[in-house]
């Protein structure tokens, strides 16, 4: 557990932040190297080492690897569903080549495991809606769900090729209080938090009764590590496992935060482009080979999810 040594690209985002910060209270702080585009903004930049990376400049990538001879890499840089339809070219790119990329060089330089997270994303319109399987029909359709079913493909094609340690988790919407979210359709979920804290009242960009699968960050972290520290004959699925925590409606999380904020006011918007992305995701997940393989067991549920959001927003 001692040596390994931990490279994080896109440890600014939305889970890089919260993922840097559980890993180095594991391996210790220089041991876990927080890499993106950007220059650190939260408590990253001053705990341990960071390094200004673009996935798709290899060059500099090469370097990285060269430099710090990771055991484990986490591939986080990607351009979500939402971000994504206004720059699908770059989307794909981003999401495609620099996954390309990290795993060409984790073969070169050796890497012992990588993560790399796909999403609910990869399933579409003609995907069972309810209890969605590990393996059904998938239609994708955005440039997102399509780069990142594509990414699944190539984390199987890797592992079973070449015998890389790749691992996967299909994240649901992830909510979470810490770093801002990247761009996704799922965002409203966050969004109302801060508006009914800022203004008693949000405007949800999905309709009432548009049901998501979701997850806290502290089960998506959580979850996250244990896949990583699983024994690799633990894991069955080299695509991308199902994951979930819960799954809710705007209207049902609006009545939740209600509780907390009694005069709270949910409105909906008439239209938004990201009604149709939602409406061609499922509704609720089937986790069960995570549970069986690697005895996934989420944590925070609608109530515990929301308490814990208002409580750490308040603060
Ligand atoms: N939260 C993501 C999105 O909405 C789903 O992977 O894009």
């Amino acid at each position: 557990m001692m040596s390994e040594r931990i490279v994080v690209i896109g440890s600014n985002g939305q889970i890089g932040t919260e993922l840097v910060t559980e890993l180095r209270k594991s391996y210790g702080d220089g041991n876990v190297i927080a890499c993106d585009i950007r220059r650190p903004d939260y408590d990253i930049k001053n705990a341990g080492p960071f390094e200004f990376v673009n996935v798709l400049e290899k060059d500099i990538l090469k370097q990285l690897f060269q430099k710090y001879k990771p055991t484990q890499v986490y591939l986080l840089a990607a351009l979500l569903s939402a971000t994504g339809e206004q720059n699908p070219k770059l989307a794909w790119d981003l999401n495609m080549n620099g996954l390309l990329n990290v795993l060409d060089l984790a073969l070169e330089y050796k890497t012992a495991r990588i993560y790399w997270p796909s999403s609910i994303a990869v399933f579409g319109p003609n995907s069972p809606k309810i209890q969605t399987p590990q393996l059904c029909i998938m239609d994708p359709i955005t440039v997102y769900g399509i780069s990142k079913l594509a990414g699944e493909r190539w984390c199987e094609y890797y592992f079973h090729r070449y015998g890389l340690d790749i691992r996967s988790i299909r994240y649901p919407g992830l909510i979470s209080w810490k770093a801002a979210p990247g761009g996704g359709t799922t965002d409203y979920a966050i969004h109302i938090f801060h508006d009914a804290l800022k203004k008693n009242s949000y405007k949800s960009f999905l309709s009432a009764e548009t049901e998501l699968p979701m997850m806290y960050m502290d089960d998506a972290i959580r979850g996250t590590i244990e896949l990583m520290d699983a024994p690799a004959e633990k894991i069955s699925i080299r695509s991308s496992y199902n994951l979930t925590g819960m799954s809710f409606t705007p209207e049902v999380l609006g009545k939740e935060i209600k509780n907390h904020i009694p005069d709270f006011k949910l409105e909906y918007m008439d239209f938004d482009q990201r009604q149709a992305i939602a409406d061609s995701w499922p509704k609720s997940i089937n986790d069960t080979v995570a549970s069986n393989d690697w005895g996934w067991k989420p944590g925070f549920n609608l109530s515990k999810m929301t308490e814990s959001m208002i409580l750490n927003l308040r603060k």
